[in-house]
């Protein structure tokens, strides 16, 4: 009885299927040119709004440095003049005996006085060996605000970096889809100084400098980088520590070149994720291992952030302000690291640590534990 039935069931469903099919191909006869039309007006739509967004809109004293489009793939595509100006930017700042710089990323609410841009030039000013460092540091902008600020404050060592059709002047949250597009802007961008021979190290700008961190780096690896949250103890293991795309130093050569072109590409694998997940699924896959790439982690000690418990206040040489929500929390408490250090520094008070990023730790509903051992 109930065979009987399903069977006449599955029969009617034929017959329909293949009377709809009939009726789609009559149909699809007819709407041929209507869908051809369609496509055509799309595409011709988004190559005039295309090339409309490349228009600069800025005033036309301030020069563009890097206008490169979002799809675009090299330096190649960089204008000639932009070009120009950004091997001289970077001639310029690089350190002498080798070829490097210190790069960073701002947009407009980083950019405003007082705020995080200021904070971070400021640690360069009182860190111990670290005012030398102030002449490689260069400023990819997001926005044309920021872009001119940077100028006021750092002639000669502002880059705009400008991507179609994306606002990157708020203040943006983590995971915020606008975000993730700047975080990969910057890896394009980065890989684009590796070709040109640049070796760069790449810090956040919600950072504080105290001590000069290149001698705390090894030298002749390609690519090294802060931890995530801990340091396993071990600086060649990268399947127990994570990278912290904030903080990395790169040495420019053929397999970094290969590194971040993988990188880059890698972000169409896993949509909406940012640069320093895609980095850590990819860290120990078979094509870096395959292209030899020697990787390195930083001990937390010498790099560390607000997402560790404490501080060695007489060891430590760049401090983060991640695991930390909204921009004037993270301007506090950074400031308050550099109030400590200042105090620490003066004085030589051994006694002096840092006091905990309460602000941050607040805005994240979470305080670091020290160690389970302590508790038990
Ligand atoms: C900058 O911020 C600090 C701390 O938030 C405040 O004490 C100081 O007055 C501010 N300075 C200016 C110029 O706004
Ligand atoms: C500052 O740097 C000098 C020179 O490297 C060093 O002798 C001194 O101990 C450092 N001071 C602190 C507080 O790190
Ligand atoms: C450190 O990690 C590397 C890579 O995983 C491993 O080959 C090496 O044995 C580890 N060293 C120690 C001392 O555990």
């Amino acid at each position: 009885m109930a065979a009987s039935f399903s069977t006449t069931i599955n029969t009617l469903n034929t017959q329909t299927l293949e009377q709809v099919l009939r009726q789609l191909q009559t149909k699809w006869r007819e709407l041929k040119w209507a869908v051809f039309l369609l496509v055509l007006t799309v595409f011709l739509y988004a190559v005039v709004y295309h090339s409309a967004s490349l228009v600069p809109n800025f005033p036309a004293s301030v020069v563009p440095v890097v206008a490169a489009k979002q799809e675009n793939n090299n330096i190649d595509s960089i204008e000639a003049e932009d070009r120009k100006n950004l091997e001289e930017i970077l001639k310029e700042a690089s350190m002498k005996d080798k070829k490097t710089v210190i790069v960073t990323l701002m947009n407009q609410a980083w950019a405003e006085p007082n705020s995080t841009f200021d904070v971070f030039l400021e640690s360069f000013r009182i860190g111990n060996g670290t005012n030398r460092l102030l002449p490689h540091i260069v400023v990819m902008c997001l926005d044309d605000k920021s872009y001119s600020r940077c100028l006021d404050v750092l002639p000669r060592r502002c880059i705009l970096l400008r991507t179609a059709g994306v606002d990157f002047s708020g203040e943006k949250r983590y995971m915020v889809g606008e975000y993730v597009k700047m975080m990969w802007r910057r890896i394009k961008f980065l890989r684009s100084l590796l070709k040109l021979g640049y070796n760069f190290l790449f810090t956040d700008m919600d950072t504080i400098w105290l001590r000069d961190p290149f001698s705390r780096l090894a030298a002749d690896v390609d690519f090294q980088s802060a931890c995530n949250l801990f340091f396993n103890g071990n600086f060649s293991d990268r399947q127990h520590n994570e990278v912290n795309g904030g903080f990395i130093f790169v040495t420019a050569n053929h397999r970094t070149v290969k590194l971040y072109k993988y990188w880059y590409k890698s972000r169409l694998r896993f949509p909406g994720k940012h640069d320093q997940d895609v980095l850590n699924y990819i860290r120990s896959d078979k094509y870096i291992k395959k292209i030899g790439l020697d990787m390195r982690f930083i001990d937390t000690v010498d790099v560390g952030s607000f997402c560790q418990p404490n501080w060695d206040i007489t060891k430590v040489s760049v401090l983060h302000g991640n695991c930390c929500i909204g921009q004037s929390n993270k301007v506090k408490d950074l400031r308050q690291s550099l109030e400590d250090w200042t105090i620490f520094f003066a004085n030589g008070k051994r006694e002096r640590k840092f006091r905990q990023p309460m602000n941050c730790q607040r805005s994240v509903g979470w305080k670091p534990q020290r160690n389970h051992k302590r508790r038990g």
